[in-house]
């Protein structure tokens, strides 16, 4: 059975969310207040790098199942079934989230609910919110309380977006206990095809849901700045971090996935998402409980520091004047997202420290420039290394793996790489005459 969607943000999770649901066979609005990113999505251009969801937009816009529209009186009157899917980014000068856009959504939308509807919301928040916006949605609302207010939080990695919207590992639903309605059974409906391939569906009450995603987030940056921790302990022990991660992940109770050591985690999520979970806990008097995870991010901030270390004892001890060529600017491959990028950050240090700088990254560099204008970009990995006194592989993209350390040797002027990902083979350089140094490995 088709339901009658609307889906507010169109960014990486609200424009796919919108996409996969026509997919799925429902009949889609997508809202967003901005304008310019409306008429790209109407044009079916994804206003951002995202694999696969351009012809998943192409084909829903064409089958008629999908459009957008900036008009909340609009998706008021088209749907009764919302989605929340904008951002929450960090305040300025603090770690907690930025409720503005999640709020300014039901401030809008329920003051136009004339007949019963269920918002649920994806975006990652803080643990409360959702029985707040409950509260808000129904004294708005001209419905009142036949507008629920439910949470279905999203876990989808960039890069594999559709992939995880369509296939999750699991389907969380949170909902107030207290007021038993259809939140239930209308989740169930729009995700029928999902439950159909006996994906895990949890349905737990509000704050568990809204905790259920920034545990699992706070979850991996934990294991990555675990296994960093470990590449710190590695070289000052001559020990081999890849090595070690192929051994203990091989506990399944452990597991080898999201233990990669490297220049650590960035990106529009894991970062905020971690220091928006200790200022709540600090809100509800339960921040001792979540001192860990401030060195989880301090492990993670020093990966950075520590490369630009690297990289300066690498060139004899100064930076000043040398050449630094550094391939990848995206926070991980296959995305063109530069929000919090350890690869950005440590180019930008560098040329602090007086370093000519030039950037490639394969999709990153309208972003990057955007963001960091005096860095220098070249538009292919060989022409950012021409001259370089030193390479910095900072994002792990396939096509800097598989660079032929020979070919590239012709172009620079010392023969040195920087491996921030360990995502090369060191055999395979040093062959070639190349000076190679990876992170937590002799
Ligand atoms: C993350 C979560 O994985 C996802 O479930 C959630 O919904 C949003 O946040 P994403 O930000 O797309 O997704 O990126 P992810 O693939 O998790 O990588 C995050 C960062 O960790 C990247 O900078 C990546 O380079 C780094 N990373 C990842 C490591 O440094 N080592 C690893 O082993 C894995």
């Amino acid at each position: 059975m088709s339901s009658r969607i609307a889906v507010f943000g169109t960014g990486y999770l609200g424009a796919t969310h919108a996409a996969c649901m026509a997919e799925l066979g429902h009949d889609v609005v997508g809202v967003d207040v901005d304008a310019a990113k409306i008429s790209k999505l109407e044009a079916g251009e994804v206003p951002f790098y995202e694999p696969g969801l351009e012809e998943v937009l192409k084909r829903n816009l064409s089958s008629g199942r999908l459009r957008f529209t900036s008009s909340y009186k609009d998706a008021a009157e088209h749907a009764d079934v919302h989605f929340i899917g904008v951002g929450t980014p960090q305040k300025k000068g603090e770690y907690a989230a930025d409720l503005t856009y999640v709020d300014a959504v039901v401030e809008q939308l329920a003051p136009l609910l004339t007949k019963p509807a269920v918002i649920y919301g994806k975006s990652t928040v803080p643990v409360g919110t959702a029985q707040r916006l409950g509260e808000l949605a129904r004294r708005l609302a001209p419905v009142g309380d036949e507008v629920e207010v439910a949470w279905n939080p999203e876990f989808l990695r960039e890069g594999y977006a559709v992939e995880d919207t369509l296939h999750p590992d699991r389907l969380v639903l949170g909902v107030d206990p207290k007021r038993p309605g259809r939140a239930e059974s209308v989740a169930r409906e729009v995700y029928a095809q999902l439950l159909d391939e006996e994906i895990p569906f949890l349905v737990t009450d509000l704050p568990t849901a809204e905790l259920v995603k920034t545990a699992a987030n706070a979850f991996l940056a934990t294991k990555i700045s675990f296994i960093n921790a470990m590449a710190e302990v590695c070289d000052a022990a001559g020990a081999d971090v890849t090595v070690l991660a192929d051994a203990i992940g091989r506990d399944a109770r452990i597991g080898r996935r999201f233990l990669n050591a490297g220049i650590g985690f960035g990106g529009g999520c894991l970062p905020k998402d971690i220091r928006a979970f200790m200022a709540r806990a600090g809100e509800l008097g339960a921040d001792q409980a979540l001192t860990f995870l401030r060195e989880v991010d301090n492990i993670n901030m020093r990966r950075r520091t520590q490369m630009v270390e690297h990289v300066r004892e690498a060139v004899g001890g100064s930076l000043l004047g040398t050449r630094v060529a550094v391939l990848g600017a995206a926070f991980k491959p296959d995305s063109d997202d530069v929000r919090d990028s350890p690869a950005l950050n440590v180019a930008g240090q560098i040329q602090l420290q007086g370093a000519a700088v030039t950037v490639y990254d394969p999709r990153a560099i309208e972003n990057s420039r955007a963001l960091f204008p005096t860095l220098n970009y070249a538009t292919s990995a060989i022409e950012a290394c021409v001259g370089a006194d030193v390479v910095l592989v900072l994002t792990e993209w396939k096509e800097f793996r598989e660079i032929e350390p020979d070919l590239l040797a012709k172009h620079v002027r010392e023969r040195r790489v920087l491996d921030g990902r360990n995502c090369l083979n060191p055999v395979r350089w040093r062959t070639a005459g190349w000076d190679y140094r990876g992170v937590g490995r002799p």
